[in-house]
């Protein structure tokens, strides 16, 4: 017989449960919480019910669980599915935001060559190990915040070796911490000014050097381009997908955060499994992408943090599209890792209920990453990857903004995080 827990007198249980696929439009608002409930697990889900049936079962010899835990009434959420990030990195662009706090914009600051450049320097000047050694606080922190699975992006290389010094160091991370991490390779990110006048020869070096050296030593699923004005146009970014394909890197896309370059219509058109920012997506690029079934990835921090218009959350799901939320956490456009917070500001500022921003940060996180059958929500069957919260429900949560709730941490059926 199989180890397993019981967690017990759960105030509040959302499962998201959705059968193991995303949810789109209406049934986002389904969260599936179950009250005074109770859970059992080993490394998967094994079985959740009324805490009286548990109780029962305890008292008759049935169940016999290695470990009882009592909730005392508290939450347990599916972990955190952090479909976006950028937090292997070096440098410190904390005056930039001092700068952008007396007006001046992202975009000034990256034409001076701050920005995505200004990491890029200290990310040359820094080996695998000096960024992992400088992520790993952040993404446990993140961990901390509730998030078992971290998706996380080079691109502040953007040179060969640079590159791969960053997806090693978020190889150093997979090895470090007890969640799933996904690598993406994102050397389309933007262009180095040694060819910022050659940008044919940049491109012909992201796919005929760079994705063929990442595929070689396994390092990246995913490759990602940044599709905006001054960035990669949509007939460039195909062309690095094109060549990912070939590698067997799978496509994912920053689109439309500044202006609408038909990035989200390009999404559809290229299979890529998620589209990210979307600040300016069309009519038309969300009819793509829902024909398409490509996951809308929204990140509500950076128009935050940017001082953006935030993406038109309501539209697309009342379209029927499938939203995910992730933080962006990045040292210039959105510098959290906490996707406590991104929910509330999805609730606040893009109007999306309770339920839809948390079956946006879980099971289709989940689905933006291809992990829906795995993770991001509670069911049997799947992995034991959620947090303890000590709120009585996952409103009390969300509600209470700017603050950490999260107790325990609970990836693959272990206790990897206690807070306090
Ligand atoms: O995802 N949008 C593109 N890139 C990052 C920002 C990078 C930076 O400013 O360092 C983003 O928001
Ligand atoms: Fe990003």
């Amino acid at each position: 017989m199989r180890a397993t827990r019981l967690i017990r007198n759960i105030g509040s249980l959302v499962t998201a449960a959705s059968g193991g696929k995303a949810k789109s439009g209406r049934d986002m608002g389904d969260i599936g919480e179950h009250n005074n409930a109770a859970m059992l697990f080993d490394e998967n889900v094994r079985w959740i019910g009324p805490t009286a049936e548990a109780d029962r079962q305890l008292q008759s010899g049935e169940l016999q669980p290695i470990e009882v835990i009592d909730a005392g009434g508290r939450t347990v959420l599916p972990g955190f599915v952090d479909s976006h990030t950028h937090i292997v990195f070096a440098g410190d662009r904390s005056d930039e935001f001092a700068r952008r706090a007396r007006g001046v914009s992202y975009t000034e600051i990256a034409k001076e060559g701050g920005g995505i450049l200004r990491t890029m320097r200290a990310v040359r000047q820094s080996s695998a190990e000096q960024m992992a050694a400088a992520a790993l606080p952040l993404a446990w922190s993140a961990v901390r915040h509730g998030s078992t699975t971290l998706e996380i992006k080079s691109g502040y290389g953007l040179d060969l070796q640079s590159e791969l010094n960053q997806l090693r160091a978020v190889r150093m991370l997979q090895n470090e911490l007890p969640i799933e991490i996904v690598p993406t390779f994102l050397g389309a990110h933007d262009f180095p000014p040694e060819y910022r006048e050659n940008r044919d020869e940049y491109l012909r070096i992201v796919c005929e050097e760079m994705i063929p050296a990442v595929a070689a030593e396994g390092l990246a699923e995913y490759c990602d381009v940044f599709t905006d004005e001054g960035y990669y146009t949509t007939e460039q970014s195909e062309r690095v997908f094109a060549a990912a394909a070939a590698h067997g890197l799978k496509a994912r896309v920053h689109a439309d955060e500044f202006v609408d370059v038909d990035g989200a219509a390009m999404a559809a058109r290229t299979g890529c499994v998620s589209a990210d920012h979307l600040l300016q997506i069309s009519d038309a690029g969300a009819a793509a992408m829902r024909e398409a079934g490509v996951v809308a990835t929204l990140l509500p921090g950076t128009a935050y943090f940017l001082a953006l218009p935030y993406a038109p959350a309501r539209r697309l799901i009342d379209d029927n599209l499938i939203v995910a939320l992730a933080t962006d956490c990045n040292p210039g456009s959105c510098f959290s890792e906490n996707m406590q917070l991104i929910i509330n500001m999805a609730c606040t500022q893009m109007k999306m209920s309770l339920e839809e921003a948390l079956s946006a940060a879980t099971i289709n996180g989940a689905a933006a990453l291809e992990r829906a059958g795995k993770t991001g929500s509670l069911e049997v069957g799947k992995r034991a990857d959620f947090t303890l919260g000590g709120v009585s429900s996952y409103k009390q949560m969300i509600y209470h903004f700017g603050v950490n709730h999260i107790d325990e941490v609970w990836a693959g059926g272990r206790r990897i995080a206690v807070n306090n």
